[in-house]
């Protein structure tokens, strides 16, 4: 049986890499009619890095306008924000007791965001063993991730062997779910991932003026073909890939019809295409928007499903280690 779980931290802008890379995958997902399927706004995740508290509750509940406007269905899939499943942390608790802090503090997003922010706060450091409990807390199988992730589902494996060896058998194996052309590219660096800082990444609420200023301003490679070639053309193999996902068409195709042409008329094509695929999208956003207290209804009446399921998980939990009688 299916059980599927993944998050994202709110940053109440969405990209083209959050997309294509995860959210996509995640719609899919929700129509395989999986068992469960939960996705979560992370915002206890965001405030290990710096924040601007007076903007961050609109900015989670922006977020969920655009899990929503993008096709999230909540009447397949629980949308939670993960401050209000208090659960999770106190399992977090439970697997900080058994995780080395060695675990830790080798781990290469640990060691990135620590460079970062030059905050070193435990928070940080303890960020995996708060997803591993995000995820086992509802005993999810299946975790849609992009590829920057994988270390911390390889540790949430390492968490859970640890739990069921020490106090008995409680969870299964958890399996990581990439997005099939997961890595979308910055605009500017085609060296690094896509990200919300300007002119880097598209987002999903830009305006059709920004989109193709945006793309205007793209790097392209040296030589003048329309060519997949991530070695050699890194940057039009990106612009390729996210035109072939948001058009379902295949990269070839492209190649094909944009032979013997320029890179402007290429990034012209690319441009209606963006521009056309986040039109729906940034009315429905604006939708609901616009009615905020129902997009909070969706989530209360998620999190009080999502707050049963969790104390299950915790109340099993916490008979094991014995401060909970049966
Ligand atoms: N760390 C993830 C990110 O930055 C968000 C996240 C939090 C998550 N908890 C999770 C993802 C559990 C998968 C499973 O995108």
């Amino acid at each position: 049986m299916t059980r599927i779980f993944s998050g994202i931290r709110p940053s109440g802008k969405l990209h083209l890499g959050n997309y294509l890379g995860a959210i996509k995958n995640w719609i899919e997902l929700q129509d395989k009619n999986p068992e469960l399927c939960v996705f979560m706004i992370a915002d206890y995740h965001g405030i290990t890095t710096p924040f601007e508290p007076k903007k961050y509750g609109e900015q989670i509940l922006d977020t969920a306008c655009e899990f929503l406007a993008a096709g999230l269905n909540p009447k397949k899939i629980l949308l939670i924000r993960q401050s209000q499943i208090h659960q999770h942390i106190e399992l977090a608790w439970i697997f900080n007791t058994i995780t080395p802090i060695s675990w830790l503090d080798r781990l290469p997003t640990y060691k990135e965001q620590l460079e970062k922010t030059k905050s070193n706060n435990v928070g940080l450091l303890d960020y995996p063993v708060l997803m591993a409990a995000d995820i086992l807390i509802y005993k999810a199988n299946l975790v849609p991730v992009g590829e920057d992730q994988l270390p911390h589902i390889d540790l949430t494996n390492e968490i859970l062997k640890k739990i069921n060896s020490t106090f008995g058998q409680t969870f299964e194996p958890v399996k990581a779910h990439l997005a099939p052309g997961a890595r979308i590219m910055s605009l500017q660096d085609p060296a690094k991932k896509m990200s919300k800082t300007e002119d880097e990444g598209i987002a999903l609420t830009d305006s059709p003026d920004q989109i193709r200023e945006k793309i205007k301003k793209a790097v392209t490679d040296s030589g003048r073909e329309i060519k997949f070639d991530e070695k050699n053309k890194p940057a039009i193999s990106n612009l390729l890939t996210i035109y072939s996902l948001l058009s379902n068409k295949q990269i070839s195709d492209f190649e094909k019809e944009y032979e013997g042409k320029s890179y402007v008329e290429f990034k012209n094509g690319l441009t209606e295409t963006v521009v056309s695929f986040l039109k729906p999208f940034q009315k429905k956003y604006n939708q609901f928007k616009n009615n905020i207290g129902e997009v909070e209804k969706v989530l209360e009446d998620s999190e009080e499903k999502a707050r049963n399921e969790a104390q299950k998980t915790l109340n099993e939990v916490k008979q094991k280690i014995g401060v909970l009688s049966r």
